[in-house]
């Protein structure tokens, strides 16, 4: 035999010396959850070992995370039932949850970037992204409120902001607000192609979002599918991608991610811009629960996964493995 595969794989030296996808500390985004008024932080039921924050814990947890090289969280608020509207007038309160926690991260880890998202869900009394009148989504009044959002993030001190909604033109609309404002830095990471999955399930749950009112109440659409992708989609991810593109986004993200890398790679055939992909709560719990089971083994499902997606063409991930990945490194 002239050639044998092999002896690229005899041991680990010469593994490591042909390997092609690595995951450094610099490809995670830690995405973290917080609540106010908290005592103590709560562990998330569905999502082991992921926990609602109050101000104090959440720096207790990324200090050794930032130690060991973590760039970007992904902020996610819990908001008390007593300030969710129909109108969302919550999500853009210079004073709310998202908008003070910057300012006291930034003060305590000024080299760590803040991803923010913007979306209407956790301020929705119904839960959807957007608003509803008329028993529809209304797509332009929700672009309105999502650029005051952004505003306001970008304001606080959020480096990037990510509308993960799925409503048309709100990038263009996102960008516009922020540059007539004078926040010409202030990045945009698009959810582009963010798909109506059932891996949000544990996500919901730590945020106490469900859209649960449409059971009773008719009148509110009963799923995400009039906004979010379908997955049996593809070609509309490329739409989405050109549309970002020319809105102005700065990174454009895949989500989920494991059952999507065809996207992902799709996204980096198209464009030139960085892609994210998210590893949702759902693939998390599902490797985490297998694991409990004994059914794989942790570590290995994290790396696996994690590499699976950074060779398909992701140039950073999101994931709540980024603790547990970011600690053994
Ligand atoms: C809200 C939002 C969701 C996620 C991120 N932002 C849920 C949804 O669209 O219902 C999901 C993240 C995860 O599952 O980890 N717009």
């Amino acid at each position: 035999m002239r050639i044998r595969p092999r002896r690229l794989r005899i041991n680990p030296s010469i593994r490591s010396l042909v390997e092609e996808t690595q995951i450094n500390s610099s490809d995670l985004i830690y995405p973290v959850f917080i609540k106010d008024k908290l005592k103590e932080p709560e562990q998330i039921n569905s999502m082991p070992d992921i926990f609602r924050h109050n101000i104090e814990s959440l720096i207790r947890e990324l200090e050794p995370l930032h130690n060991k090289g973590l760039k970007a969280i992904a902020l996610f608020p819990v908001i008390s039932e007593d300030l969710k509207s129909l109108n969302a007038e919550e999500a853009y309160n210079p004073e709310g949850l998202t908008q003070k926690t910057i300012r006291i991260l930034k003060q305590e880890f000024p080299n760590l970037l803040i991803v923010t998202d913007i979306a209407l869900d956790p301020y929705t009394s119904h839960g959807h992204d957007g608003i509803i009148h008329n028993g529809k989504i209304d797509n332009d009044k929700t672009v309105e409120i999502l650029a005051k959002m952004a505003l306001v993030q970008a304001e606080a001190g959020a480096d990037i902001v990510a509308p993960s909604d799925m409503m048309d033109g709100r990038v263009e609309s996102i960008r516009y607000n922020l540059e007539s404002n004078n926040f010409k830095d202030t990045l945009i990471m698009s959810y582009t192609a963010k798909y109506a999955s059932c891996l949000y399930g544990p996500f919901r749950d730590a945020l106490n979002v469900s859209v649960i009112k449409s059971e009773t109440d008719q009148s509110f659409p009963k799923d995400k599918k009039t906004y979010q992708m379908n997955p049996a989609n593809s070609k509309e991810a490329l739409k989405e991608l050109a549309l970002d593109i020319s809105e102005g986004a700065d990174i454009v993200m895949v989500k989920p991610a494991s059952w999507y890398l065809d996207i992902i790679k799709d996204f980096k055939q198209n464009s030139m811009l960085p892609i994210a992909a998210y590893q949702v709560s759902g693939e998390y719990s599902m490797i985490q629960a297998a694991a409990e089971k004994n059914y794989i083994d942790l570590d290995s499902a994290m790396h696996e996964s994690l590499t699976a997606i950074k060779r398909s063409g992701a140039d950073m991930i999101l994931s709540y493995f980024a603790k547990k990945y970011l600690m053994q490194i």
